[in-house]
């Protein structure tokens, strides 16, 4: 794929495919973490004399026009992140888009509608493709966290006109490329969250490609499970035990250790605050459920990753959304951050829930590298094409 640095965009029009998804409370972004990650495009678009218009989408109007998800509601938040001034255009296409890129002036950037209120964006529609292309003149996808979707302006546009990567798309993909793609070994692997149905594929991957698997969340009750450890009233998908054991085989042909929690937290409420104690992991009383690993698992992790040198996070360890069942993933979270700041390792974590557990246990500042994606993240791991990567091959 091409970066901004194999463009001539000097008096182009460079259509920008962003994500600027970002989560918003009465019309105001309460998270404007995506909007300040596009800034390097953007500027360094405009600094090589190119006029920026921006696609995106906001939420799922489902082909619809919902006012509550219009991309205007996030100019302000984009005007004063760029320090630009920033014209909004109510449609992606037709003369009202093209009125407003017309009528910008140099340094100036153009926001167009939600793509998503065209039916034709999530049907990759040839017509609004081209509509969208007829435009610019180059195009360039900055949008990684919307790359697992094959749409119109994600994937059916970067075959219309000249395509590179933003500088995000770009950051995007060497980290995960020095993660998984050929990273130095050994690799660890960190996966939680509360199913292993939702991750079978991402496992299924994993264990061809790291040395070490670390399972954690309630995703290791079912695993403990399909190993004959009681879990008492935990979550655990026990329809799972027999996938769950076909992982552990398929890890063990391919000499990736599964590292599962030798200790736990058990309590009877699943409520903040709750009475706990720490158990030995075949010790969960019957009544009693799995909330969080223990510090005998915490100290045997910080031990694999010490021996690492590189990492991959995605999902936490424990119920790290109510106190104090997120001592585990904190704990290890500061322990990657802390041999990674000191350079002894190269550590690359995404997805929304766990960029919000690393951000609580204060330990995101000194990952090598945070993801911006969520669903995007999460295919890459489990080995999948993303469209809106394969379009700019
Ligand atoms: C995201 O928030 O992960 C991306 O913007 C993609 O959104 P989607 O899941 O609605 O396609």
């Amino acid at each position: 794929w091409k970066t901004l640095d194999d463009m001539d965009l000097a008096g182009k029009t460079v259509l920008t495919r962003v994500d600027i998804n970002v989560p918003m409370e009465n019309g105001v972004v309460t998270d404007a973490t995506r909007i300040e990650k596009i800034v390097p495009t953007v500027k360094d678009i405009q600094a090589r004399g190119g006029k920026v218009v921006l696609l995106a989408h906001f939420d799922r109007p489902k082909g619809k026009v919902v006012p509550e998800m219009s991309l205007g509601h996030v100019q302000d938040a984009l005007a004063q992140a760029l320090g630009c001034k920033v014209v909004f255009a109510a449609d992606c296409v037709g003369d009202v888009a093209k009125a407003a890129i017309d009528a910008a002036s140099p340094g100036d950037v153009v926001l167009l509608e939600n793509t998503r209120f065209h039916a034709g964006e999530e049907k990759n529609d040839a017509d609004l493709a081209k509509a969208m292309a007829a435009l610019g003149d180059v195009f360039v996808n900055d949008a990684f966290s919307a790359a697992h979707r094959a749409h119109a302006s994600t994937a059916g546009i970067a075959h219309l006109l000249p395509a590179a990567a933003g500088r995000l798309m770009e950051a995007e993909l060497r980290a995960l490329e020095s993660a998984l793609g050929k990273p130095v070994r050994p690799v660890v692997a960190v996966v939680g969250g509360a199913k292993v149905s939702t991750k079978l594929d991402l496992l299924g991957n994993l264990v061809s490609k790291v040395d070490h698997l670390v399972i954690g969340g309630g995703m290791a009750n079912t695993f403990l499970v399909a190993g004959g450890t009681e879990v008492g009233k935990s979550l655990a998908e026990r329809d799972m035990a027999d996938t769950a054991r076909a992982i552990m085989a398929k890890a063990e042909a391919a000499g990736c250790i599964i590292h599962l929690p030798l200790d736990v937290v058990v309590a009877r409420e699943f409520r903040a605050g709750a009475a706990n104690e720490t158990v030995a992991v075949d010790a969960c009383p019957a009544d009693a459920m799995i909330l969080d690993a223990g510090p005998a698992t915490v100290a045997a992790l910080e031990g694999v990753f010490t021996g690492a040198k590189t990492l991959i996070w995605n999902g936490p360890l424990g119920a790290f959304e109510i106190e104090p069942f997120d001592a585990a993933t904190n704990a290890a979270a500061r322990s990657v951050a802390a041999l990674t700041k000191s350079g002894k390792l190269v550590s690359v974590a995404g997805g929304g829930d766990t960029v919000a557990a690393l951000n609580k246990a204060g330990a995101a500042g000194d990952f090598s590298f945070i993801s911006t994606a969520g669903g995007a993240f999460l295919e890459w791991m489990e080995g999948k094409e993303l469209p809106g990567v394969a379009a700019l091959m």
